[in-house]
């Protein structure tokens, strides 16, 4: 079953008066279950693509279904709610809240939704484990590594059991081990819960573990 399908997608980005055609005119579709990889030069328009993905963002034209659902036709509101319920977004710098600690950004996402704080916490203690950081819960990301914090993203992307993980190059600043370690972790994810993954990676180890390649150029599928 097609679980994401962007259609005819093209992305224009507004700087002053200068207006960058980041993508001009992308068709895919992504089936259920799929680990698919994007790989590209810098520029070419990985990062666009997978926000877009992801909802965070919305075209200029075309249309992006995610399981159905026109993004392009909800507000920003509707789009948060959607992210929040459908997706889990892993950005290449992590992006965790510094005065948070793990157990606090990972539950985030949770808090979002409303979940009760028995449930957050009974969840929280499941993701830390499955992650191997259930001896880090009370730090703060500045008293991690660069794996840890990147366990940490993961975590809060999973806690909500997302139908879909979208990773922007999730290895690009970890040693090669951690890195497998990442990817091995997000495999399991896909293998047991049947959790779409779309990543963007330059690391010819890191496309190993997709299923499917997509090459992006310029803008275009090549
Ligand atoms: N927020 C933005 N504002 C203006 N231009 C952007 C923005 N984001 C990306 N771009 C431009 O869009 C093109 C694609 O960028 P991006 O999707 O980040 O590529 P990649 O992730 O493959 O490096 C590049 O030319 C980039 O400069
Ligand atoms: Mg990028």
């Amino acid at each position: 079953m097609v679980a994401l399908k962007l259609a005819n997608v093209v992305k224009d980005y507004h700087l002053d008066k200068i207006s960058v055609r980041a993508l001009k005119g992308v068709s895919l579709e992504v089936k259920e279950g799929d680990i698919v990889c994007l790989m590209g030069p810098s520029g070419s328009g990985k990062s666009t693509l997978l926000n877009l993905m992801g909802a965070i963002d919305v075209p200029t034209e075309g249309k992006v279904f995610i399981k159905g659902t026109d993004i392009s036709a909800l507000t920003d509101r509707k789009l948060s709610e959607f992210r929040n319920r459908t997706m889990g977004f892993i950005f290449q710098a992590f992006n965790l809240i510094p005065v948070f600690s793990v157990i606090e950004n990972i539950e985030y996402p949770l808090q979002l939704q409303k979940v009760s704080s028995a449930q957050r916490k009974q969840r929280v203690t499941e993701i830390l484990c499955s992650v191997g950081l259930e001896d880090y819960a009370h730090r703060r990301p500045d008293e991690l590594s660069g794996g840890q914090r990147q366990r940490v993203a993961i975590a809060r992307a999973l806690i909500t059991n997302p139908a879909f993980i979208v990773a922007d190059e999730p290895t690009a600043s970890l040693d090669h081990s951690t890195g497998k370690g990442i990817m091995e972790l997000m495999a399991e994810m896909n293998r047991k819960m049947g959790t779409t993954i779309i990543f963007a990676t330059h690391d010819p180890m890191v496309s190993e573990y997709a299923r499917s390649i997509v090459n992006v150029m310029d803008g275009e599928l090549v």
